[in-house]
């Protein structure tokens, strides 16, 4: 994956851990790369293995480091430059959904080797929404939950998400089942 990701990784365990164990999580990941770079396209191991690596380091389960980072995503871009982006990508959280396909077609103008996840969405209702989420990757379910408690807090809304299918388990792709409220 992109450079931007492996330092948004960065950033959360600098920021809520401390430089010390970043230093720990590299040293154990056995990474050997002073800065990464954003634009640059990095082997998805070098990801998996800073994950792993922090989830022992911080004595946390992969799936919890996986969400603190989707958590942390929709922070670290806006503030990396992207905020605009997120900006013109909806203005309320089920519009956000509907549009994260053309955002991340957008992001690819920018990044030409970008691997993208699909996301679609059905049932839609007032306050619930039914995601698909489709990836060539394997076991980023954790981070899409922790990227859609990021968008409930970007749109004052309370969600819930529950996992309905899963890749894991043999079905095709991720179906989250989210209601939502906005808060008033
Ligand atoms: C402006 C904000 C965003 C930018 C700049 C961005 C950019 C990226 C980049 C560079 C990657 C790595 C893929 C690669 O290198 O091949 C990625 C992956 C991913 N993005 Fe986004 N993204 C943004 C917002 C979002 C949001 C809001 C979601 C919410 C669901 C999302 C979901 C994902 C997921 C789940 C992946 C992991 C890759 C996979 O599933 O295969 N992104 N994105």
């Amino acid at each position: 994956m992109y450079g931007l990701v492996n330092k948004a990784v960065q950033d959360l365990i600098v920021t809520q851990f401390g430089q010390d164990k970043w230093e720990a999580v590299k040293e154990k990941a056995g990474i050997d790369i002073d800065t990464f770079l954003s634009m640059k396209s990095y082997p998805d191991d070098i990801t998996y293995s800073l994950v792993g690596a922090a989830a022992e380091v911080l004595d946390l389960t992969p799936a919890r480091v996986l969400e603190a980072f989707g958590e942390h995503w929709t922070l670290y871009t806006a503030k990396e430059g992207y905020g605009e982006l997120l900006e013109m990508s909806g203005s309320s959280f089920v519009e956000f959904l509907q549009n994260l396909d053309n955002l991340h077609v957008r992001v690819a103008l920018s990044f030409p080797e970008l691997e993208p996840p699909s996301f679609r969405c059905s049932d839609v209702t007032e306050n619930s929404v039914r995601l698909h989420y489709e990836s060539h990757r394997e076991g980023l379910a954790p981070m899409v939950v922790g990227l859609l408690k990021g968008l409930g807090k970007r749109f004052d809304t309370t969600v819930d998400i529950s996992l309905e299918a899963s890749k894991d388990q043999g079905h095709t792709h991720d179906e989250f089942l989210i209601r939502f409220e906005k808060r008033t």
